[in-house]
């Protein structure tokens, strides 16, 4: 018998025909996610899901996965998963590292500019016939060319970042709770700094930390304090490293100058306050979203569970202890 496969939410069909085959796969063949006593349902006999951040996998959903060999999250970020859960569960988990980051890291350089140029307040000036006349300090903003790019966690997205404000010839801090190989540093000319100086220190503070315990609510109203009047604050990373309602009351009392935003705390959602604030940039957490890097994701996915299937190790295991251990197993039992 072929083993099945369970995929919760729309992929791009080129993923779902590379699965089709080797394996069953029931195709969940929307947008909507499915709820979880949904997902319970339809995973049983399954031995894969190809899961996407909206699905949550919490300890009591994980408990309930017999049989499920790997969970393969089409995203980098995979913190709709409880990792030590599935660990414990011996259960594979996947993510697509790698084939998104210049991408991402291109969407969080152009709310970089997006919202030092108030480029949509901008557009929106202009659609509405609001241009009438050339005035010296029209929309005027802040400069991102030589300027001081904070960066909050200098991991693979972190660094694609830091090359861009490179090219713009700024100066680089960083902080991250493990220090930087020194080639890494040389390379990219970045300073390791305590969180607190480089929110003083810098102009744009970019964000590219996976939301763990330790990074939630990283940046609240004390951290947003410290940040100069004129800073711009940029999240491409997930919405709960900054809490949105700090964040808003920050932008309203021009605590910091501007915010460009690809994440929310409670997606889709949007806090309200967000909406009304001309110098908050929001984009719906696209900062994979290009054709070509969509489509690797989806592939990598449908690789992970292909291999996990077949007996040849998953390419980006998030927990590659559980292949380890059942490699091992097997060298015992054979
Ligand atoms: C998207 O947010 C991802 O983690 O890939």
């Amino acid at each position: 018998m072929r083993p099945s496969v369970l995929i919760t939410k729309r992929i791009f069909p080129e993923a779902v025909e590379l699965l089709r085959q080797h394996f069953d796969v029931e195709y969940h063949d929307t947008d909507d996610g499915l709820p979880a006593e949904e997902l319970l349902r339809r995973v049983k006999g399954k031995q894969a899901v190809v899961a996407q951040l909206t699905d949550k996998f919490t300890p009591e959903v994980i408990a309930q996965l017999d049989g499920v060999k790997i969970i393969a999250n089409v995203a980098v970020g995979y913190d709709n998963i409880d990792v030590p859960a599935a660990t414990r569960a011996g259960i594979l988990v996947s993510n697509t590292p790698d084939v998104l980051t210049d991408t991402t890291a291109d969407l969080a350089f152009a709310l970089i500019l997006a919202t030092a140029r108030r480029l949509f307040e901008a557009n929106k000036f202009l659609m509405e016939g609001k241009w009438n006349k050339w005035a010296i300090d029209l929309l005027v903003g802040q400069d991102v060319h030589h300027q001081t790019l904070g960066i909050i966690g200098l991991g693979r997205i972190g660094r694609a970042v830091a090359r861009r404000g490179r090219g713009f010839q700024m100066r680089i801090l960083y902080s991250d709770a493990r220090r930087a190989p020194e080639e890494v540093e040389q390379e990219l000319g970045a300073v390791y700094v305590p969180l607190e100086d480089l929110l003083r220190e810098s102009d744009i503070v970019s964000i590219h930390t996976p939301l763990t315990e330790s990074t939630r609510h990283l940046i609240g109203t004390e951290q947003l304090r410290l940040m100069k009047p004129t800073a711009i604050l940029v999240n491409t990373s997930r919405g709960p490293v900054v809490d949105e309602a700090a964040l808003v009351e920050a932008l309203r009392n021009r605590t910091i100058w501007g915010a460009g935003l690809d994440v929310f705390e409670n997606e889709p959602k949007v806090h309200p306050g967000l909406l009304e604030l001309p110098n908050a940039v929001l984009v719906p957490h696209i900062g994979s979203a290009t054709v070509a890097t969509r489509l690797k994701m989806c592939m990598l996915a449908a690789e992970n569970v292909s291999a996990a299937l077949q007996g040849r190790k998953p390419p980006t295991l998030v927990n590659p202890e559980v292949w380890s251990r059942s490699e091992s197993r097997q060298d015992a039992e054979g």
